[in-house]
């Protein structure tokens, strides 16, 4: 029986009424280095490189995400979202961990990994970097990572032919940022500026995330393939955008998903996905230590 929101009281957040999934750090160490597995994805550098360059923004990224929020903790009061926000630290923790580690596997296929990590830090440090700002760039952020999640659950086909090791961290992480989406969200919904001031912030960080997430992206991709001996020719920006438009089509896929977050009673949780994450959790349940 769906509640009565006419009827909740003035300082019920409309989020307690929805479903959420549970946050589980899953403390895992992915096995990404030994035998060479350049072109991991499917034998197609491109889409390699696409997702290795995302990969690559993650640990500063995360970092930035999991101080956003920290920052807030004491103005939180509710016991349940002071737990997700501990759920929320240790989920992005480990996923800065692991994508460190990936970041360093990759080193291997080539590319200048740690100057394509400084071209996102020089970016941030020309960020407003107000509290409040932060947080709002965070749950943009989120947002994105959010729909790309929820492609990658949604469509059990988006990697196929990956290498096993690397389709279990994407989807791994997929399933973390599906279940923490809401978090960053939250705890805006209690410090951010009242009224219009708020909105409007809010949808100019995510204008920056948007132009930042796309631009770091395909900078990374381009250069890492460049170093790796695939020239930026008019059939590798083809693949690019089919990789995008097409098949996955992540980008197609998702634009409703996106533009949602333009609206003024957004929360993420109006999308419940949680049936994908039933579907896929249980091979993660156990922490697994793989080799080195
Ligand atoms: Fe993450
Ligand atoms: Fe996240």
């Amino acid at each position: 029986m769906p509640p009565n929101l006419s009827s909740r009281p003035s300082n019920q957040r409309r989020s307690d009424y929805m479903g959420k999934a549970d946050i589980v750090a899953r403390n895992i160490k992915f096995a990404l280095t030994g035998e060479d597995k350049r072109n991991w994805f499917a034998g197609n550098p491109v889409a390699t490189a696409i997702m290795d360059g995302a990969s690559i923004l993650f640990p500063v990224g995360e970092t930035y995400f999991i101080n956003a929020v920290v920052h807030f903790r004491d103005r939180v009061s509710d016991p349940k979202l002071l737990a997700e926000i501990n759920g929320f630290q240790q989920q992005e923790g480990i996923h800065s961990r692991e994508h460190r580690r990936y970041n360093n596997a990759i080193k291997a296929f080539g590319g200048d990994v740690d100057a394509l990590e400084q071209n996102l830090r020089d970016e941030i440090a020309r960020w407003d970097d107000s509290p409040e700002f932060k947080l709002a760039v965070t749950c943009a952020f989120e947002h994105f990572t959010a729909i790309l999640a929820d492609d990658l659950l949604a469509h059990p086909d988006f990697m196929a032919g990956a290498e096993p090791e690397f389709s279990r961290i994407w989807h791994w992480h997929a399933i973390e940022e599906a279940e923490h989406k809401s978090v960053a969200y939250d705890v805006w919904n209690i410090v951010k500026p009242k009224g219009l001031k708020g909105y409007l912030m809010r949808t100019r960080a995510m204008r920056l995330a948007t132009r930042v997430f796309l631009q770091q992206t395909h900078n990374n991709a381009f250069t890492l393939l460049a170093a790796r001996g695939e020239a930026a020719t008019g059939r590798n920006i083809r693949r690019a955008l089919y990789f995008g438009l097409v098949k996955p089509g992540t980008l197609r896929r998702q634009m409703g998903a996106y533009l949602s977050y333009y609206l003024p009673g957004f929360h993420p949780w109006q999308h419940d996905n949680r049936h994908l994450i039933e579907q896929r959790k249980d091979s993660y349940a156990a922490p697994i230590t793989a080799a080195e």
